[in-house]
């Protein structure tokens, strides 16, 4: 038995990617815990009330050991005038959009998740798109949270484990959703984990998870050979009955190819991989000039809904990783988990 899934009472190497924009609730999450997996919450682009309820659901549903994820709040960084004016008239919908947060608003919020993560005594943090503080890893650890980091590349891995992080998610170039990546690289900010895995496991003293592409059994135990104590899985379970993925997206990663998915900046300014769709094929040209997050997702946030409620699945984003193509049939959690271990 490895040590952080002792911690976190643990029979199976897994953890439910969390996944943000409504996909996961607690019904996915505690199906996945009760099954000895970690189950994860994902508070990105939820109110700390909206968080508060979900992990009180969690906590009645499950006594086993569940995380949530907080998105570390970044810089804002000043549109192009120009560029501005040219996506608030070509992005369907977009005067509708709602007023953007500031970056102060933003550490309010992130504040309040940790605050709420304190209260109710949760086993389990993960932290995407950067570092936490480091106050904030000291009161988190002195109240006996496991903190799991995740990182794109080495120096992130290291920088993260510098920082206080029990565990790193690496993310490889297959994962589907947003990039996690803060630190800038001299290249490209994706690795395939053929290549990561080994080479971070070598970097740092604490033990890393591999996410990206991980779809049965074969992908699980390919990780493990290259150095990872276990496995982050996100897209997989978007198929299972017990997620909120709609009818449309669900019928779109049936129907997706290995080839289908590509990295994007055009849903949300921030670079993230998902099923190729209409909008995406439409704006490809433009990819070069999309406003920085979460600018860009806010203004296509109404067309995002618009699309949404008449399942029309071409102005969604489509978020899935290279394992699309590897996902035949609806399925349910536990049958994905024994398909996993
Ligand atoms: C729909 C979707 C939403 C995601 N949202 C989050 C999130 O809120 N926080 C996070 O840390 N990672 C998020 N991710 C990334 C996952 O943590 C993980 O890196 C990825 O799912 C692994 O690749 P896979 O989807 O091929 O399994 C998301 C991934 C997907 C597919």
């Amino acid at each position: 038995m490895k040590e952080w899934m002792n911690i976190l009472s643990l029979t199976k190497p897994v953890i439910q990617a969390p996944m943000a924009g409504g996909l996961v609730t607690p019904r996915l999450a505690a199906a996945v815990s009760r099954e000895g997996a970690l189950g994860s919450l994902a508070s990105g682009y939820l109110s700390p009330q909206v968080l508060e309820k979900q992990i009180a659901e969690m906590q009645a549903l499950t006594s086993r050991s569940f995380q949530v994820n907080v998105f570390v709040p970044e810089s804002r960084e000043t549109p192009d005038e120009k560029a501005l004016e040219k996506w608030k008239t070509s992005i369907p919908l977009a005067e509708q959009a709602p007023p953007m947060t500031t970056e102060e608003q933003d550490w309010e919020d992130f504040y309040e998740k940790i605050k709420l993560i304190i209260k109710y005594k949760v086993k389990a943090c993960s932290f995407t798109f950067g570092m936490p503080p480091a106050a904030t890893v000291r009161e988190l650890k002195d109240n006996g949270c496991f903190l799991i980091g995740t990182a794109t590349s080495i120096e992130e891995a290291v920088a993260l484990e510098e920082r206080g992080m029990d565990m790193i998610a690496l993310q490889g170039s297959e994962a589907g959703g947003h990039r996690g990546t803060f630190l800038p690289a001299k290249g490209e900010s994706s690795l395939g984990l053929i290549a990561f895995i080994p080479q971070a496991a070598d970097a740092v003293n604490v033990p890393v998870i591999a996410a990206g592409g991980i779809f049965d059994r074969r992908g699980v135990q390919a990780a493990e050979i290259l150095g990872a104590q276990g496995v982050q899985v996100g897209t997989a379970f978007l198929m299972c009955a017990e997620s909120e993925a709609s009818r449309i997206y669900k019928r779109e990663l049936l129907a997706a190819q290995g080839t289908d998915t590509r990295l994007t900046s055009l849903f949300s300014g921030k670079p993230a991989r998902g099923i190729v769709n209409e909008w995406m094929k439409q704006k490809q040209s433009e990819e070069a000039d999309t406003l920085p997050y979460p600018l860009q997702n806010t203004l296509t946030k109404p067309m995002r809904q618009n699309a949404a409620a008449q399942q029309d699945s071409g102005h969604i984003s489509l978020w899935a990783g290279q394992s699309a193509g590897g996902l035949h049939a609806a399925t349910d959690v536990k049958t994905l988990l024994d398909q996993l271990c």
